[in-house]
């Protein structure tokens, strides 16, 4: 049973929503409050997995709500349910929330908002994981020019003039994104779109993920003077792990997905890098002195490391399942048989990080017997050829 604790100071909202949510009784224990100064009360006597806030109410607003809620129960899943006009203190609060929703909102889009963040409770029921994710608030997902720049760039020789036409619907947007268009981040996304669609039709979501990527790597820009610690480093090696991962045996249905988990797999270090700067850096110290792997330490040091940092965070963002589960598990993947026809997309980002890591000190350990147990130790002399000829290619 999930505990959801919803937030209006208009009476009839609340009753709509009660009674909207009518179905959902057996799954959720429901608390519908008219103030933020009640939620608080009541979080302070029992823990939530989630509240969904109104954001302008009288005395405490949304905005100050969804603060408090943050530092004082970091592990309760914000979502703010916004009216249309309220569109600056919803802006205010979307950076505070994991999920905005725009009222008014269909019951089946709530509770699947409401599900996706709670269901990750369980697998990551490890407190530390949420907390630090749950710290790092939302990032936005593409708007209405970023999709129609991505399905445009999405076929195959994409005229400039529809590029340009998409550019200009928007001001605001244009300049962002030809400051994206200017960026390393738009080269890649360039690369992996045409090798998703060298590997036969794109579908727009794998595309969408691949920008969330991009997005990923532009936002997170951690303070580098963190000893040991490189954020270009950690992109290099992300993008050659991709590179890798487009060149593995993988089944052309799972191809974008398995180059994406590769792509974002150690986004979980950027998180750390801007959220716990300190610790991160005490791990890379320790890892460095003892000659143990980075995930180890991170996990005797924080009680997590960057895999389940990394999962969660793009769990929270709604990547697929495939991805999410091959990035909590790139490190300590556990087969379930030989494979039979190619390299599922957890293998692939296994198999490309260390490919990757294993040509640098400190590296992510392989795991030998989760390859023996796939059968494909044989191949790895090629595959790691592959990967120096990868490295040594350099590019963007
Ligand atoms: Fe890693
Ligand atoms: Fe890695």
């Amino acid at each position: 049973m999930k505990r959801i604790l919803f937030v209006d100071d208009e009476p009839k909202v609340l009753e709509g929503l009660e009674r909207m949510l009518h179905a959902q009784r057996k799954q959720w224990e429901m608390s519908f409050v008219a103030s933020g100064a009640e939620a608080l009360a009541l979080l302070e006597t029992r823990p939530f997995d989630a509240i969904v806030t109104d954001v302008r109410m009288p005395e405490m607003g949304g905005v100050r709500l969804l603060e408090c809620v943050q530092q004082r129960f970091p592990a309760t899943m914000r979502v703010v349910l916004s009216g249309f006009f309220e569109r600056e203190a919803a802006l205010k609060a979307a950076g505070l929330a994991h999920q905005y929703l725009a009222k008014p909102c269909d019951p089946e889009r709530l509770c699947e908002a409401v599900e996706r963040l709670c269901r990750l409770g369980p697998v990551f029921s490890d407190e530390a994981t949420r907390r630090v994710v749950a710290a790092v608030g939302r990032l936005p997902s593409p708007g209405r020019t970023d999709a129609g720049l991505i399905e445009a760039l999405g076929k195959p020789d994409v005229p400039l003039e529809e590029v340009d036409r998409i550019l200009r619907q928007d001001e605001g947007m244009s300049a962002r994104v030809l400051d994206l268009v200017n960026s390393a981040g738009f080269g890649l996304f360039c690369e992996f779109a045409s090798l998703y669609q060298a590997a036969g039709p794109v579908e727009l979501e794998p595309l969408s993920h691949l920008w969330l990527a991009v997005e990923i790597f532009r936002t997170f820009q951690p303070d580098c003077s963190i000893a040991g610690f490189s954020p270009e480093g950690v992109r290099r090696h992300s993008r050659r792990a991709a590179r890798i991962a487009a060149r593995l045996p993988v089944p052309r249905e799972t191809f974008a997905e398995a180059v994406t988990a590769a792509l974002l797999h150690d986004v979980g270090k950027l998180v750390l890098a801007v959220r716990l700067p300190g610790p991160l850096e005490r791990a890379l110290e320790t890892a460095a002195r003892e000659n143990r792997p980075q995930c180890a330490v991170e996990q005797e040091i924080l009680g997590t490391d960057h895999a389940e940092v990394g999962g969660f965070l793009l769990s929270v963002w709604g990547l697929p399942r495939t991805i999410v589960d091959a990035v909590t598990r790139h490190h300590h993947p556990a087969a379930e048989g030989p494979l039979l026809d190619g390299l599922d997309v957890l293998a692939v980002a296994h198999t490309a990080n260390a490919l990757d890591a294993e040509r640098s000190a400190g590296a992510d350990p392989w795991d030998s017997e989760y390859l023996a147990a796939l059968g494909v130790a044989d191949r790895l002399p090629a595959w790691r050829a592959m990967a120096e000829q990868i490295a040594s290619a350099g590019g963007i």
